[in-house]
């Protein structure tokens, strides 16, 4: 078993015990013996790699972990470099949040708005670590990344390196594949068919023991999202029929749009808000010498399973397994309403040359397709914008939302988000 280094960008964050965790499961299996945990918060990446010392420690698993505020030599010598980044971090989050909302549309951290306005000042930094790992990381090292808005930063990632070393990473395949094997009383996770991007995906077949059974789930009521950022809506099966497939939480944004907006307007605190608290907990914990396994706490956090969806699939690279995950990169022709460049949300087989995308099995209907391919002409213009710095190119991405409004309510929480992170947004010469 060869042994690495994994460089983790953005390790100051708060899950990193989940990734630790992971880490430490497969640590039989995998030579993970090297980390740089690198933070603008030297602060924060210090008392995130106290607290992986300890944790290892505990496991009995020996490994070097040098904290760094140097990207470059973060980087340096790494098989994989992840990237959990937020720039701005949760203060910003909150006002992608609650700036839409001033205007009546959605406020939030991934979809619509603010969702526009996070990757805006994401897509930069996280093409940056490419270019630096590209420089100095190992020979083939892969980019791993799980910075929000994780599908449309590998969409700005792949779109202008095709042949870049990218997979794009969520939980939330994870969590849906999880839930469909309990629905089906079986452990572990279903084998299921995705069908879209990343937090605008739906299930269109779930598998076993050979028969296609997504009707049988989809003739009760379901709830989604099961997930703790995201308030569970309820589908009828005469509603699932029409759809097609098994939402994922996030759709509930789409599908309840009036009644999700109106809960979040009517919320005390956004999530950010939420997890601006929580965080503040998080860290005094960590920082406590004697803590060596990851609180409850983080529980309440969205990202659940992340180190599974994370950690599982370097383990599949490293050992050439041909494990399936279910990953962002290029389509390669497997959904029938997007083009082979584009990033989607796919089944891959995951060898060591990387993920390659396996063909659907069910078709996924019109409604499906017309969806996706809306969000995708969004992401490809947020894409554009990020890179070009051109205030019109923003805009047309706004309007091209789903959950975009009339031009002038789009146009004022737009700007008023582009001059709130000015900073952020270096690019945006003309604002
Ligand atoms: C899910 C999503 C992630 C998101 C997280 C938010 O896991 O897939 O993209 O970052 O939820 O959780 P939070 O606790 O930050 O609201």
């Amino acid at each position: 078993m060869r042994e690495f280094k994994t460089a983790v960008i953005g390790a100051g964050s708060t899950y990193t015990p989940e990734l630790i965790s992971g880490f430490i499961e497969r640590a039989e299996r995998l030579g993970a013996r090297s980390f740089a945990f690198c933070d603008t918060d030297m602060e924060r990446g210090e008392i995130l790699a106290g607290m992986a010392r300890r944790m290892f420690r505990r496991a009995g698993v020996s490994v070097e972990i040098e904290a760094t505020g140097d990207l470059r030599e973060a980087v340096h010598g790494a098989s994989y470099v992840l990237a959990q980044i937020r720039v701005g971090k949760m203060p910003a989050r909150i006002l992608d949040e609650k700036i839409p909302l001033r205007h009546g549309l959605l406020g939030q951290e991934t979809t619509g708005l603010g969702g526009l306005s996070c990757a805006l000042r994401t897509i930069p930094v996280v093409y940056g670590i490419l270019e630096a790992a590209e420089e100095l990381a190992e020979p083939g090292a892969w980019l791993i990344n799980f910075s929000n808005p994780s599908g449309l930063v590998a969409e700005a990632l792949l779109g202008r390196r095709p042949d870049a070393r990218v997979i794009g990473l969520c939980n939330i395949p994870v969590k849906m594949r999880s839930a469909a094997a309990g629905l089906l009383r079986m452990d572990g996770l279903a084998d299921c068919d995705f069908a879209g991007l990343n937090h605008l995906c739906w299930m269109t077949g779930v598998f076993k023991d050979g028969r296609e059974l997504l009707s049988d789930i989809l003739s009760r009521p379901i709830e989604s999202s099961g997930l703790n950022n995201i308030p569970d809506m309820e589908y009828t099966p005469a509603q699932l029929r029409a759809i097609g497939g098994f939402p994922c939480g996030y759709l509930n944004y789409y599908y309840f749009r009036e009644e999700m907006l109106a809960r979040c307007m009517a919320e005390e605190k956004t999530r950010g808000e939420v997890c601006l608290e929580l965080e503040r907990r998080l860290l005094e914990i960590y920082a406590d010498p004697a803590v060596d396994t990851p609180p409850e706490l983080l529980k309440k956090r969205g990202g659940a399973m992340y180190s599974q969806a994370a950690v599982s699939l370097i383990e599949a690279i490293e050992r050439d397994s041909g494990a399936e995950h279910v990953v962002n990169v290029r389509n390669g022709g497997m959904l029938p309403m997007l083009a082979p460049g584009d990033v989607a949300e796919l089944r891959c087989r995951v060898t060591r040359d990387g993920p390659e995308p396996l063909p659907l099995r069910t078709e996924p209907g019109e409604h499906i397709r017309g969806l996706v391919r809306s969000v995708k002409a969004y992401e490809k213009l947020a894409a554009r914008a990020a890179f070009s710095g051109e205030y019109s190119d923003a805009l047309a991405a706004a309007l091209s939302h789903p959950l975009s409004s009339d031009i002038k309510r789009t146009q004022s929480a737009l700007g008023e988000l582009m001059s709130a992170h000015r900073r952020y947004l270096p690019q945006f010469k003309d604002m």
